[in-house]
């Protein structure tokens, strides 16, 4: 049987690139690699984790989902268990914004024009790890608000592009979660968490004068 996804894997597959083998980085229980690999969309459906437990996890949930001769599982730190070109696209779900980063940087092929397309979905911070893409050379071609188990998470797909960009605080706290119908629930869980932060901000500053004039409900667009 196959696994039902949450709102935040559900979301995630559809950035996926058709066409292209993928690679499910973190893959834990392995459902969201199941789906993929049942989908008949992907060449090639990769699950990889850090530790032989999950991997094991994610070989019944495959078995159980008939699609276990379908999938490569692989057992490695981040993307050390791929090679340069071998995906189209490479999903990094469930763990913190500075895993994703850290990941990504030990992987030097992946910041190339015409590199894999990333999907993120960081478990913490998303604003820093949008800064962290947009100061890297990312662009976010989606950046999609769900709900899941009562929390907010944020979707995204990023491609490297080169162009390095110093976002604002408030570019980074939003991204492009406008765009989507559930974008205002997403602004309101964002902007409820500033009044704490902002006490770590000295006042008089740039970044005490930004946060001020969103907690005074001026308007929270961003790019
Ligand atoms: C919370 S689970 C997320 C599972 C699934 N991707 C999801 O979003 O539901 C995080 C998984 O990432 C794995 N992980 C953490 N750091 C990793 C790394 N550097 N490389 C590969 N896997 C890693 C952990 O072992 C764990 O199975």
């Amino acid at each position: 049987m196959l696994p039902t996804l949450d709102a935040r894997l559900t979301a995630a597959a559809e950035l996926v690139l058709p066409g292209k083998p993928v690679a499910d980085i973190g893959c834990d229980h392995g459902k969201l690699t199941a789906v993929l690999a049942a989908s008949g969309k992907y060449p090639r459906v990769i699950g990889a984790d850090l530790r032989p437990g999950p991997l094991a996890k994610a070989e019944q949930t495959l078995e159980h989902a008939g699609c276990k001769d379908r999938v490569e599982l692989r057992l490695g730190d981040g993307l050390s268990v791929l090679s340069a070109g071998e995906v189209g696209t490479i999903v990094l779900a469930g763990v913190s914004a500075q895993t994703t980063w850290e990941i990504i940087e030990q992987a030097p092929w992946v910041s190339q024009v015409g590199g894999p397309r990333l999907v993120m979905v960081p478990a913490t911070r998303h604003s820093e790890l949008r800064r962290w893409l947009w100061e890297h050379g990312f662009a976010l071609a989606a950046d999609r608000p769900v709900q899941a188990a009562g929390r907010w998470y944020a979707v995204m797909a990023a491609e490297y592009t080169g162009e390095v960009r110093i976002p604002t605080f408030t570019e980074c706290l939003f991204g492009r979660t406008a765009e989507w119908p559930e974008g205002a629930g997403y602004a309101a869980w964002q902007k409820a968490k500033l009044p704490r932060f902002r006490l770590g901000v000295p006042d008089g500053t740039e970044l005490a004068e930004e946060i001020d004039k969103l907690l005074d409900g001026s308007p929270s667009q961003t790019r």
